[in-house]
């Protein structure tokens, strides 16, 4: 650079969480005429992928939605496959996530989970739990409204035990008692398929997140549409209610 010239540009922050809603595996399959088994199939190799790329660009937390508390009303058959995928997700990509630093977090109810995944999701939290790379959080039988009434719960809990005042039930109080209190809030929710809504997923966390819900079904996500995404999120001005712009992370 010359004397006296400054960059004309800075390079615009990454996202320090991003979160995402896979959504549109069934509609992917439908479209190609196999059953919707597949496109679950494909959507995880989407979240291999997507996992990659997020390590390579920088991004320090990862969370997906990967079977909501309202899914089990769907078919025996289609719970079933899903279990299966989570099982076989853990078994297969496990080591490999840990040999690649990533930390491994679970939030979602574990209660009502069949034994041999509950065993899984510890062991996958407790073998990475000393990674620094990429946080993974996998949002598991998770729902973001139970999530909350869970929180109250306890915090009712510590009230009746007199551990704390009514008085000082503040939001940061509630925040704490969260499935994963000291993961920061979401910068950026990317929601595929089309579709325009939250449906229950980091509602507390998501205050002050960034949505952006890109057309292409989960299994076709890859790291070119997680640049688009980020790149829209970078042209956004988040004031945090304030009047000022300021950087999410
Ligand atoms: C939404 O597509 C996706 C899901 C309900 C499950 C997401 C799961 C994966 C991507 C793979 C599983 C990964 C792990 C780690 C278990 P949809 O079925 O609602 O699609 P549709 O709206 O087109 O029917």
């Amino acid at each position: 650079m010359s004397e006296g010239k400054v960059p004309l540009s800075v390079k615009p922050a990454v996202p320090r969480h991003v979160a995402i809603i896979m959504d549109g595996n069934g509609r992917w399959a439908a479209a190609r005429g196999l059953p919707r088994v597949e496109g679950h199939q494909r959507g995880v190799e989407a979240l291999r992928r997507t996992i990659r790329a997020a390590g390579e660009i920088g991004i320090g937390f990862i969370t997906i939605f990967s079977f909501s508390a309202e899914n089990w009303s769907r078919p025996a058959s289609e719970v079933g496959e899903l279990m299966g995928l989570l099982r076989r997700f853990i078994r297969n990509d496990l080591a490999e996530l840990h040999q690649s630093n990533v930390r491994v977090r679970i939030i979602g109810e574990r209660e009502g989970l069949d034994a041999d995944i509950g065993r899984l999701l510890v062991e996958a939290e407790e073998l990475t739990r000393g990674n620094s790379g990429l946080t993974l959080v996998v949002a598991f039988n998770y729902g973001a409204r139970q999530e909350i009434a869970r929180a109250a719960r306890r915090v009712a809990e510590q009230v009746t035990s007199g551990a704390i005042k009514n008085a000082d039930v503040t939001m940061e109080t509630l925040g704490r008692f969260l499935d994963a209190p000291d993961v920061p809030d979401p910068d950026l929710i990317i929601r595929t398929s089309g579709e325009q809504r939250l449906s229950n997923f980091l509602l507390w966390q998501s205050a002050y997140s960034e949505l952006v819900f890109v057309p292409t079904y989960w299994p076709d996500f890859d790291r070119a549409a997680l640049e688009l995404a980020i790149g829209e999120y970078q042209q956004r001005e988040r004031r945090f209610g304030g009047l000022v712009a300021k950087t999410g992370s």
